[in-house]
């Protein structure tokens, strides 16, 4: 599915700071990416995501895991809420839950994550210092379509860069994240412009399957990986 059969907003999903959606709410606000952003949910009331948003104007809601009794009935209240807000596609922005399979089914082909590795290298946490320690010469971060395995689906885009002598594990995420907010509002804006699509697991750009996902280096211009 893609946003060409599709009405109703975007929302955004994260537990933490919230640069991520900082950059896709600055997009919305000078390019009036279609809708904007219609709701910010948060399982953690601390989020700077959450106030990120509030400051912006944009409906925010603390869902606290605490409420619900099991993970799967936490994130079955989450899907129903996204279901009521006629949300039409999820961005995860730095939500640090595994969803429910189920769940992710119910939003398959409109549920987009940004991960802080190169894809498929570094699933999971502490991408920068694995990547330091696996002696990675090129890391970066990868947008992709959600499925149920854990930092899996078809990948979109990736931000790429070097590696330089000097990086730590701060230094790489403070330059990853920087990437991250060119690509991320870059994908998103492409789903609602109805230029990305993904069926059966394949990822289409403007129709043509992505074989491999489209890359993104300093000079920010998407180029075929
Ligand atoms: C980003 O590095 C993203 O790749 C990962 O979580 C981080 C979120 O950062 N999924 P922020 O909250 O958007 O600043």
């Amino acid at each position: 599915m893609s946003a060409a059969d599709a009405p109703g907003g975007v929302a955004v999903l994260a537990s933490g700071e919230g640069t991520n959606l900082q950059a896709l709410i600055d997009t919305a606000a000078r390019e009036g990416l279609r809708d904007g952003i219609a709701l910010v949910v948060s399982d953690r009331a601390e989020a700077g995501a959450l106030v990120r948003a509030r400051a912006a104007g944009i409906p925010a809601i603390h869902l606290s895991p605490a409420d619900w009794s099991t993970r799967a009935a936490y994130d079955h209240a989450l899907a129903d809420l996204l279901a009521e807000r006629q949300i039409t596609l999820v961005v995860l922005a730095g939500f640090m839950r595994i969803l429910e399979a189920e769940v992710v089914q119910r939003f398959a082909g409109r549920m987009l994550n940004i991960h802080p590795s190169l894809l498929p290298r570094h699933r999971g946490l502490d991408t920068h210092r694995r990547a330091l320690e696996a002696g990675d010469r090129i890391h970066g971060s990868t947008v992709h379509f959600v499925e149920p395995e854990l930092d899996a689906g078809p990948p979109i885009l990736q931000y790429r860069i070097a590696v330089q002598p000097w990086d730590t594990p701060g230094r790489l995420a403070q330059r990853v994240r920087h990437g991250e907010h060119f690509i991320y509002p870059l994908a998103v804006r492409w789903w609602l412009q109805g230029r990305l699509d993904c069926t059966d697991g394949q990822a289409y750009l403007d129709g043509k399957p992505l074989a491999a996902p489209l890359v993104v280096t300093r000079d920010m211009a998407p180029i075929p990986g």
